[in-house]
């Protein structure tokens, strides 16, 4: 089942995230900047989203046990009105559909809030960017991000909503 994610939900989400980003930036970030992705980091930074409304953020859940978690905002920019800010399936569900089926309901979402295009954005060259690609993302923007003291290049994948 899909749902909108509460506040309870926060130590299940946290620990989710933080295992799955320690194993999907292995090999991408800084050791030193993955040890401090611990589960207290993710538990601070949720509770200010959810507190703040700063995302919307659903999650898929079977049997009181979160597998999936996708966010995202809409946006105020002129080539994009919607975003997606997460998309996170915890290790041992990746492969079975959630994310799929997370990616079309937001879109979904957005799209009967009007939204006419999305982006997603992914660090180049992880193995997500062949599931976006597959799922109808074009290749639309590129840019440097930082994440701790170094730089690392994104691709912006576009949906058109229409
Ligand atoms: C990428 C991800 C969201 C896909 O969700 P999923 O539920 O695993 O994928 P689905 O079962 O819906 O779709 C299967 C596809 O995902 C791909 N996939 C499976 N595990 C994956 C993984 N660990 N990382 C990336 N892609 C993966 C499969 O190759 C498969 O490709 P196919 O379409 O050729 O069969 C999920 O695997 C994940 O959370 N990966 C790690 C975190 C991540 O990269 N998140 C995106 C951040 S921008």
């Amino acid at each position: 089942m899909i749902r909108k994610i509460i506040y309870d939900d926060i130590p299940q989400a946290a620990s989710m995230f933080s295992s799955v980003w320690k194993s999907t930036y292995k090999d991408v970030f800084d050791e030193s900047f993955l040890e401090k992705r611990t589960a207290d980091f993710f538990q601070n930074s949720l509770e200010k989203v959810i507190k703040e409304h700063l995302e919307t953020m659903y999650i898929y859940e079977e049997d009181q046990n979160i597998y999936g978690i996708i966010s995202g905002n809409i946006l105020h920019n002129k080539n994009y009105d919607c975003e997606i800010i997460r998309l996170y399936i915890s290790l041992d569900s990746q492969g079975k559909g959630i994310g799929t089926n997370l990616l079309n309901y937001m879109q979904e979402y957005y799209r009967s809030n009007g939204c006419k295009e999305m982006i997603i954005w992914a660090i180049k060259g992880l193995r997500n960017n062949d599931f976006y690609k597959k799922r109808g993302g074009r290749e639309v923007e590129n840019m440097e991000k930082t994440f701790g003291d170094k730089q690392y290049p994104m691709i912006g994948y576009g949906y058109n909503l229409a």
